[in-house]
């Protein structure tokens, strides 16, 4: 079924910042931070290494292939690799699709509140190193029903007239060029923050671990951010793969992508805990916690105003390039399983997340009463979709891989026929895959959970 006139990446670096386009992205400017300081700082940075190293980066190794040797979308790609009469591990690829809309119902919000930021840089009124003023402006946003959902659906409206576009005209041309920028700015403001007096109590919550602070929820969640960060568990990865050129070094250009991610990730950390002890903010705010510190760094530079309004355009883009790869695996199944043009199934995406994201966005205004569990809408789709939707495909597709596809497919896979010398390594990762990784993630889920 997979179809031969594929759109896909042009060239091998194409590839690589394309790939690197969906893992950067509020996952590291805003998630990474906010779940660090809410976790107790360095213990969970260090299970969160762990996870990357151990289960992310052989996990995205291996959807990747799976997405290039089936080429297609990620419920077709299990119908293609999977041997006759195991239809079934097609639900792994029903279930990213529901994550994506799950993940994109509050993504958008975020992202929402980030283009929002860009104004309110400009007309000064976030523009306070004070940790109240912070929070009143942040709030000030938020419990606003109306420009909460106005700007979810600029954000929307925005991802979607890209997504129609194109894969390799859409989604390569706005991740090549603006990365390198947003690189830059950040390493601007870690240079301000630690130059912040009292900066050295960030940097050591930030690397020094209290390992008393390590709980069954802290190691759940630090999982679930790597899989999060590394856009995996739920088909986005092999999507991507099935983009991919048939010549590319798999394991070199995931970790390449892992190892720029988790940079981009550390200086997120390195520009933001500084200042929050500086400033004498609370790093367990939570979500709101960069929306108040970024701006306090910014303030505190001279022409700060314009450069936090760039920043925010640019995590503005970089979110973009997230949603496109969030919004590509539920629109390349409905065109390739159902026949649509990309236009109505970007249009049908779109429009089933808007439903989905009016919840989320209200979530602190009209909605603030609807709870599940003590988690409010927006909550309860973060915590669902990243702790438990993502770390459960993982474990499926590692179970797929390790007991099912086997190693000879593997090797042969991995190593484009026999032409790259990765035999050992592809080893490595196959053990990691067939029994590591299920086991510990599954561990951690029962356990984070509270079933054992
Ligand atoms: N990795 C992205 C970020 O950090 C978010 C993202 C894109 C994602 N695609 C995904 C998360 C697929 C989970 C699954 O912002």
């Amino acid at each position: 079924m997979a179809q031969s006139n594929r759109d896909g990446f042009t060239s091998s670096f194409g590839v690589l910042v394309a790939t690197l386009g969906s893992a950067v992205g509020l996952g590291n400017i805003w998630k990474f931070p906010f779940l660090t300081g809410t976790n107790g700082g360095a213990g969970f940075l260090l299970v969160y290494l762990a996870a990357t190293m151990l289960v992310g980066l052989p996990v995205m190794m291996v959807e990747t292939m799976l997405g290039r040797t089936a080429r297609a979308n990620a419920v077709t790609t299990f119908e293609v690799v999977a041997p006759p009469g195991q239809g079934c591990w097609k639900g792994i690829g029903w279930m990213g699709f529901s994550a994506a809309l799950l993940i994109m119902a509050f993504y958008s919000e975020v992202a929402g509140w980030i283009y929002s930021y860009v104004f309110k840089s400009l007309s000064g009124e976030i523009a306070t190193v004070d940790p109240k003023a912070a929070a009143t402006a942040f709030a000030g946003l938020v419990s606003d029903p109306v420009s909460s959902l106005v700007w979810q659906w600029v954000v929307l409206c925005v991802t979607g007239g890209i997504i129609t576009l194109g894969v390799s005209k859409g989604i390569e041309a706005v991740a090549r060029k603006l990365m390198p920028l947003l690189f830059v700015l950040l390493l601007v403001l870690c240079g301000r923050s630690l130059t912040l007096p009292g900066a050295m109590r960030g940097l050591s919550f930030l690397f020094e671990p209290d390992f008393s602070k390590i709980t069954s929820g802290v190691v759940l969640t630090a999982f679930g951010l790597a899989f999060f960060k590394l856009s995996l568990g739920m088909g986005t990865m092999l999507t991507y793969g099935s983009y991919f050129q048939g010549d590319q070094n798999i394991p070199a250009t995931t970790t390449r992508v892992m190892l720029a991610d988790l940079s981009v990730s550390l200086l997120a950390g390195v520009a933001i805990f500084p200042a929050v002890f500086a400033f004498g903010f609370e790093p367990a705010a939570g979500p709101s916690l960069v929306f108040m510190i970024i701006p306090a760094v910014f303030t505190s530079m001279p022409g700060g105003a314009l450069f936090m309004a760039v920043f925010f355009v640019l995590t503005a883009v970089a979110s973009i390039g997230a949603m496109l790869s969030l919004l590509e695996v539920p629109v390349a199944i409905l065109s390739e399983r159902y026949g649509m043009g990309r236009k109505r199934a970007s249009a049908l995406t779109i429009v089933c997340i808007a439903v989905l994201g009016v919840p989320a966005s209200l979530s602190q205004s009209l909605a603030a009463k609807f709870t599940i569990f003590g988690l409010n809408s927006f909550d309860l789709f973060d915590f669902l979709s990243s702790n438990i939707l993502l770390p459960l495909g993982g474990i499926l597709i590692c179970l797929f891989v390790g007991w099912v596809y086997g190693l000879p497919e593997l090797e042969k896979r991995l190593s484009n026929e026999g032409t790259l010398e990765n035999r050992r390594l592809i080893r490595v990762v196959f053990f990691l895959v067939r029994y590591v990784a299920p086991l510990s993630i599954a561990i951690v889920l029962l356990n984070g959970l509270k079933l054992i």
